[in-house]
């Protein structure tokens, strides 16, 4: 068996939906989701990523050229795509779950954890890019407070919480596992 092989962990039952995770910029729904799927030994997919592909263009390009409406038409039918492909692990943008049609669609079909995290940290781990359209406003962390208090209730509809601290990719993957564990063993 080969070192990754070794790392594959077992649910106490199989997942029969893919894991999709919630939440705001920053609180590492790409780093987690990526090293969760390799655990899980399933397909990882981002759906920002996936978008771009389709797209042909950057996401901030896609704002600046042809608007964040049809950023989000583009976010609905890809989110909807990777919805088809069974059990994998998603990350979604932060305004995914927002959407009210991506969210109807992830509470049908998918596991959804919303990764929430203090806006302080969301503030620290989205300055090293300059990549989001939405933080390039103005001041993010009075534009990750606003984003905080509108989305965390929506974000709270998700059916697993976990706390985003702090603490390496790999330590947060081990408590979305737990916390997706004791899910299915009926504990939560
Ligand atoms: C957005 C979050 C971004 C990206 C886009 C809009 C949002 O994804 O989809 O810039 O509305 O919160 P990340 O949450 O992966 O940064």
């Amino acid at each position: 068996m080969n070192a990754q092989a070794s790392r594959v962990v077992a649910l106490p039952r199989p997942l029969d939906r893919p894991v999709v995770l919630v939440g705001l910029m920053g609180a590492g729904k790409t780093a987690v989701g990526r090293r969760l799927a390799a655990r899980l030994g399933l397909h990882f997919a981002d759906a920002d990523h996936e978008i771009e592909a389709a797209a042909g263009r950057s996401v901030a390009a896609i704002f600046a050229e042809l608007g964040e409406p049809a950023f989000r038409d583009g976010e609905r039918r890809v989110i909807a795509r990777l919805l088809d492909g069974g059990p994998s692990v998603i990350a979604t943008g932060g305004g995914a779950f927002i959407d009210p049609q991506t969210r109807a669609a992830v509470k049908e079909r998918a596991l959804s954890v919303w990764l929430r995290a203090d806006t302080d940290l969301l503030v620290k781990r989205t300055a090293r890019s300059q990549r989001r359209p939405l933080l390039n406003r103005g001041d993010p962390h009075k534009i990750l407070t606003e984003l905080a208090a509108v989305r965390n209730p929506i974000y709270a509809e998700a059916d697993l919480v976990v706390d985003s601290v702090d603490v390496s990719p790999e330590r947060m993957v081990d408590r979305v596992l737990a916390t997706i564990s004791a899910h299915l063993d009926g504990k939560e």
